[in-house]
């Protein structure tokens, strides 16, 4: 049973936030890192008090920390060596592994992401703008009352309009797909709740939307570390115990997105309109409005299938669409989750849990490129960064091998140049050559999201 009065809400619930700030820092000794922690404790949700979505609640913080902000928080070598390999060198000095070279290379990072002065992170959600500026002022209070610690950068979040649904600067409609989780409970609307003991159940409606995928639902320990994972066992836990027990990691990447390149493509490979949408759904895997998957409807859009949380997850690639006619075996959301594709032996094994918005401003349907730095930054929710998200990003989104294909992802590949995606049609496939890229990768980092116990434990270190 998942410990959730521990856990921090951050990978279980999703709060109804269009709006938020990510605050970098930095310790510039212990002490006051210690001291900052201890104050933040109280303000942390945990998925047991977000779940429970008491409306006075409104406690969306989240917190998170690199290994040099373990470090510099005084947990010792001996215990700071127990970490895994990834976590503690960090995603800058993984960077050729994850092919982020030439212009997506960390030395062109942005917010301080590839210093080794960042030490944690904070994610403050909230309903609207007000309800941001009352968190970050209160976050200031907290920082003005310890000044060994620093923000390095922030960064603002903002939904894309319209917000009638959320999607990304490309216009896709997104958080539809999330790993469900035994123990999770879905409703007849797709709804979440998470069982909390034989009979007690905290229903969080209006919190989360997932739906029932082609898959089993996940083993709590594929995100949250002292739990059984796919293999049944409890993996090995970095020490002591309290430090680690209902941890995740979580890997961030911030991705600009150059809507004008996306949008030109689009034209020139498509004269009409529903033209152009179906490219767009080729690229994806999806329909650009409704999130419809190509699989169940591959020739046009269903809205109905869309927004139908009991459907809309539930295909499978290799059965359903071997040659990847209906959804290019190069889109983002196959190569992403693979599903039952001879590629994966077990899938549950490289699924993330995916948080996280967009940033910088809107560009209009038909407002010219204004070359402004907008995109997504997202943090994946795992146990092991290595098996999970960097299996995802360095083979699945940018070995050129993957299925044979001699390409990246056209999203999450870390795109230096021009690049190529098929379109499998009968009888031959459709290949467009010398694309230009859509993104850009422009930061990153590696952090360990504790439990509460754990946070209590860093805060009172000696
Ligand atoms: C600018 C870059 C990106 C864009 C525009 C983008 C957009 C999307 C969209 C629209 C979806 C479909 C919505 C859904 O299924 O919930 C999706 C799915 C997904 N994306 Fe991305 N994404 C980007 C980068 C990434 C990165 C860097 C990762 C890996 C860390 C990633 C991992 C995934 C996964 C795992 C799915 C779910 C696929 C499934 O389960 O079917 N994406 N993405």
């Amino acid at each position: 049973m998942l410990e959730l009065e521990d856990i921090q809400h951050y990978l279980l619930a999703r709060p109804n936030a269009v709006i938020a700030q990510y605050n970098f820092i930095t310790f510039h000794n212990a002490e006051a890192g210690r001291k900052w922690v201890e104050a933040l404790i109280p303000t942390v949700g945990t998925a047991q008090s977000v779940l429970a979505a008491n409306p006075n609640d409104m406690r969306w913080v989240s917190l998170a920390f690199t290994w040099n902000g373990l470090q510099k928080l005084g947990v010792s070598e001996e215990e700071l060596a127990t970490f895994p390999e990834a976590f503690r060198q960090g995603m800058a000095a993984r960077a050729a592994m994850l092919g982020d070279t030439g212009i997506n290379h960390p030395d062109n990072w942005e917010d301080n992401m590839a210093s080794e002065d960042l030490h944690a992170v904070v994610i403050l959600f909230a309903r609207d703008k007000d309800e941001r500026e009352r968190c970050i002022k209160k976050h200031q209070e907290y920082l003005d009352q310890t000044p060994g610690v620093e923000i390095l950068s922030t960064l603002l979040l903002e939904a894309v309009p319209p917000l009638d649904y959320v999607h990304e600067h490309f216009g896709y409609r997104d958080r539809i797909t999330t790993p469900v989780i035994e123990g999770m409970v879905i409703g007849a609307k797709g709804e979440v709740a998470i069982s909390t003991g034989p009979k007690e159940e905290s229903r969080i409606p209006e919190f989360t939307s997932t739906s029932p995928g082609s898959h089993l639902p996940s083993k709590p320990g594929e995100f949250f570390l002292g739990y059984p994972d796919e293999t049944g066992v409890i993996p090995l836990q970095p020490q002591p115990e309290v430090l680690s027990k209902n941890g995740s990691y979580l890997a961030y990447r911030k991705m600009q997105e150059h809507v004008g390149a996306f949008r030109n493509f689009l034209k020139q490979n498509g004269k009409t309109i529903e033209e152009q949408e179906l490219v767009a759904a080729k690229l994806m895997g999806r329909w650009r409005k409704t999130g419809a998957p190509l699989v169940l409807s591959p020739d046009k859009d269903d809205r109905e299938l869309g927004f139908d949380n009991q459907r809309n997850n539930n295909f499978d690639y290799e059965k359903m669409d071997p040659h990847g006619y209906a959804c290019p075996v190069g889109s983002h959301c196959r190569r992403m989750n693979v599903r039952d594709t001879s590629v994966s032996r077990i899938m549950n094994r490289r699924l993330i849990i995916r948080r996280g918005g967009t940033y910088g401003p809107y560009l209009p349907d038909d407002a010219p490129d204004d070359g402004a730095n907008r995109g997504i930054a997202v943090f994946a929710g795992c146990a092991d960064i290595s098996r999970q998200f960097e299996f995802l990003i360095s083979v699945w989104a940018n070995d050129p091998e993957f299925e044979h294909l001699n390409e990246r992802d056209p999203f999450a590949g870390s795109i230096d140049g021009a690049f190529e995606v098929t379109i499998p049609k009968r009888p031959i496939k459709k290949k467009l050559k010398g694309l230009q890229a859509f993104t850009t990768v422009r930061g990153g980092a590696y952090f360990f999201l504790p439990g509460i116990k754990a946070l209590k434990y860093l805060a009172s270190l000696q």
